[in-house]
């Protein structure tokens, strides 16, 4: 199902910068249907479910939190309320306030959680293809169904986690993949005086961030022969811009090691917990990544490259026909390896 609207944004997959979040109706859409377009298994119990990714990391995350009946959850960056919902689903009996910068997002997690009739939200949608309303609409109202019981659990906060509006008193914290949009320092800095002594904070981050276990040269997808192929077929074609090389695409800027030295400044002594892996098969790294590389690649070699609607319509094309192109490569479709994305798991503890 290919479609413009659910397009990764630019500073996605390229490394740290600014987080490409932005606070938008449509923005916070194209969140949840990216995400529910993107298919990945999980492994695990209480049961082996198919699950989007989103919904797999959130699973991952609150799957290592010690959550009691009754205690408070921080989610850090919380989004559209996904990984409320995964710690909420791991045990209905505790509370999570959510704090969550963008407005639109908090809105969408409103919704989703009955907290709000969604008008403006579905009003937005409504200006959607067919195909998609159908899927995020089946989606939220099977999200708003398991959610109800524990509408009640949930506070959702519109705020800058780092400007420190929070009130104290949290037992356990959690931040699925927005540690790395945040920063390290500036998340841990606000969250030492609203955790209790001995709080245990489950955050995941991405391979984009943190090297641990996998050496994304071998596994990641934006490594994949593949892509290479397809650039390299752009690369020959007549005036294609001048690109970068694909190996500057997004390298990890930390390992464990400097993260459990970043937080110990802090106060919090971290584990790594483990390292997942989230698959992805070639259709997704054809409709939503390989043009979001290619357009960063060409804007790391021309940083005042601003091409005009047509310019990006035939860079659009060109990408397509060398990806038809690289379809017919036997040996660029089988890197077996480079399927991967991975998420890093991290426990850090207050230390009292
Ligand atoms: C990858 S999303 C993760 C959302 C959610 N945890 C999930 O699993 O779907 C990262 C989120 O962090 C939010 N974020 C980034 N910087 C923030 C900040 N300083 N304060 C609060 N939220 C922030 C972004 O707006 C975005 O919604």
């Amino acid at each position: 199902m290919a479609s413009p609207t659910h397009r990764l944004g630019n500073s996605d997959y390229t490394g740290m910068g600014k987080s490409p979040y932005q606070n938008k109706r449509s923005d916070a859409l194209n969140y949840d249907l990216r995400n529910i377009t993107t298919t990945t298994i999980v492994i695990r119990n209480p049961a082996n479910r198919m699950l989007p990714p989103h919904e797999a990391c959130s699973h991952w995350a609150a799957g290592h939190l010690p959550l009691k009946e009754g205690q408070r959850v921080l989610d850090i960056g919380g989004g559209t309320g996904i990984t409320a919902a995964a710690v909420l689903e791991r045990n209905p009996g505790v509370h999570v306030v959510s704090v969550e910068k963008n407005k639109a997002y908090v809105e969408l997690a409103r919704y989703k959680f009955n907290q709000r009739d969604g008008k403006k939200l579905l009003a937005e949608l409504a200006g959607y293809p067919g195909d998609e309303q159908a899927l995020l609409g089946a989606y939220f109202s099977q999200f708003r169904s398991n959610t109800k019981p524990v509408s009640c659990h949930v506070k959702f906060i519109v705020g800058d986690f780092t400007a420190r509006k929070i009130k104290p008193g949290f037992d356990l914290a959690v931040a699925n993949q927005s540690v790395h949009w945040i920063g390290v320092s500036e998340t841990f800095e606000p969250l030492y005086p609203l955790l209790n002594n001995g709080g245990s904070f489950v955050w995941t981050t991405a391979s984009h961030f943190v090297r641990a276990d996998f050496d994304p040269d071998r596994y990641s997808m934006r490594y994949n022969d593949f892509t290479r192929k397809v650039l390299d077929i752009l690369s020959k074609s007549p005036d294609f811009p001048h690109m970068n090389d694909l190996s500057t695409l997004s390298r990890p800027s930390n390992s464990v090691k400097s993260i459990q030295k970043l937080t110990e400044a802090k106060g919090f002594k971290t584990r790594h917990l483990k390292t997942e892996l989230i698959y992805y098969d070639l259709s997704i790294l054809i409709k939503d990544y390989i043009p979001v590389f290619v357009d960063s690649l060409i804007k790391a070699r021309n940083p005042d490259f601003k091409p005009s609607p047509e310019q990006k319509e035939d860079i659009g094309r060109r990408v397509q026909d060398a990806v038809a192109q690289a379809l017919q490569d036997r040996a660029a479709l089988s890197d077996l390896n480079h399927k991967y994305d991975f998420v890093i798991i991290f426990e850090s503890k207050k230390i009292g």
